[in-house]
């Protein structure tokens, strides 16, 4: 906390409201003494407002950085693999080989989903989405988890992160399986995470799949590059209903939920379904159009960020990546594949586009990558679920572990004043 103070006239008060600072960041201002002196804050879609202290991830959307306990998204993704990333968001620090190797045993003792939990599966229609499919059954591990797990025990804690971790890809990959009427395929624990997923994903139990080593970089790139983000709105809400008391797995079906909307996870499903709509390269400027015209809401899908207005330093990575799997697999001249080049480049140099800092976003190259592996637009944001469930974890965890109160925002009424329920005749 700094000495200083920030002073708000408001009549004939005045009130002083402490400012802290952070270690990275702009300061805030402490406005919870504000609701004695009979004043709220305004601030929908929680534009300027802090809504918790926290240690784990550092966004710059300005300078266009995101650091994840101080390291570098990109020196993350050059250097670690996803399970390291998870470990460092988890604990806070690098872990040791001996602590990193302890982390990956534990993760692969718990692969496998409770027998029983395959039977929730058949509950759902064969063409119900992905992202329902999965909201369900990871809200439903609570039914199997819930009654065993105090969280108050930082134990306990660490064992339902390491479920969720290792369960994840095996309940996103089986949602895949459903849909193509294909029987699950069990993990194989001697596979590497993104190995695993890739095999429980293309794998039948009559021909084996190995991955090719620059798919599953790329795979595991898209993990790592997903992995947390700060206070999004998922993660927020993950928050939220923690704060309730909710256990981790009912929380993180609720992040799972609020992420599946095209303004937030639900876009890199979304950059492909625009794709398809404008269908080949000489309809780009129609569309571009489109999106500049202030009386049509469409939008160009996997661009602009609410944090970023620079370029987003996952897209970058995942750009080389990008270009890295189109290459590998021969598709640099698909016509889908050149028309996303093209667009890319219109909207890098459109006065519109540069003038709003609206740059191509994680998301807009993450939809091409797994559209090449093979794996089809509505497992996309599954995909994204899966990676942020450590960031959601990681969030929850900091939370019950320090002091916290119920989230409870306010409101600016304006609706009826009271008023008599009319007398009956
Ligand atoms: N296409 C055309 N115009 C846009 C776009 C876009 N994709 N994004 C923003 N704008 C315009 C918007 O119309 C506004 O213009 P003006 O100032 O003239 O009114 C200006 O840019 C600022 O936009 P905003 O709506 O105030 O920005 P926001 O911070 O509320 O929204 C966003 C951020 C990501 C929801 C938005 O940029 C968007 O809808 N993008 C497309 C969807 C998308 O790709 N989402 C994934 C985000 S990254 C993944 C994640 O973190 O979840």
């Amino acid at each position: 906390m700094s000495n200083e103070k920030a002073t708000l006239s408001v009549g004939d008060k005045t009130i002083e409201l402490p400012i802290y600072s952070g270690s990275e960041g702009p300061d805030v201002v402490d406005v919870r003494s504000l609701v004695q002196q009979g004043l709220f804050t305004y601030d929908p879609g929680f534009v300027s407002t802090a809504a918790c202290e926290s240690a784990i991830t550092f966004i710059d959307g300005a300078k266009g950085i995101l650091l994840h306990r101080g390291y570098p998204i990109d020196q993350l993704a050059e250097n670690a693999d996803y399970l390291e990333v998870c470990y460092l968001l988890l604990h806070g620090e690098l872990p040791t080989p001996e602590e990193d190797e302890r982390f990956r045993t534990t993760v692969n003792n718990h692969t496998m989903i409770h027998d029983q939990m395959s039977h929730f599966f058949n509950g759902f229609r064969r063409d119900a989405h992905p992202m329902a499919i999965m909201c369900g059954v990871v809200g439903a591990l609570s039914a199997f988890y819930h009654d065993t797990m105090d969280m108050t025990d930082e134990h306990e804690r660490e064992i339902a992160a390491f479920r969720l971790v290792a369960k994840m890809p095996t309940i996103a990959a089986m949602c895949y399986k459903y849909s193509m009427g294909q029987p699950f395929m069990f993990p194989r624990n001697n596979l590497s995470y993104a190995e695993n997923f890739l095999q429980m994903m293309f794998a039948t139990p009559c021909e084996e799949y190995t991955a090719n080593p620059v798919i599953a970089k790329a795979m595991d790139r898209i993990f790592i590059l997903h992995a947390d983000h700060e206070q999004n709105a998922s993660t927020s809400t993950v928050r939220l209903a923690g704060s309730t008391g909710a256990n981790p797995f009912a929380c993180i079906a609720s992040g799972i939920a609020a992420l599946w909307g095209p303004a937030h996870g639900g876009a890199n499903e979304a950059v492909l379904t625009m794709l398809g709509e404008i269908g080949d390269e000489s309809r780009i400027e129609e569309y571009v159009a489109k999106a500049k015209d202030k009386d049509d809401p469409f939008r160009l899908m996997g661009f602009g960020h609410r944090v970023y207005k620079n370029f987003d330093p996952r897209a970058k990575v995942m750009r080389e990546t990008c270009h890295e799997v189109l290459k590998e697999l021969g598709l640099e001249d698909d016509p889908l594949f050149k028309m996303a080049q093209k667009l890319e480049k219109i909207a890098l140099e459109d006065e519109y586009f540069v003038q709003r800092k609206l740059y191509p976003n994680v998301d807009f190259y993450s939809g091409i990558i797994l559209k090449a592996i093979g794996i089809p637009t509505s497992m996309f944001t599954v995909i994204f679920a899966l990676s942020r469930t450590i960031g959601w974890f990681a969030h929850w965890n900091e939370m019950v572990s320090t002091s916290y109160r119920i989230g409870r925002p306010r409101q600016l009424y304006t609706g009826p004043s009271k008023r008599d329920y009319p007398k009956k005749k």
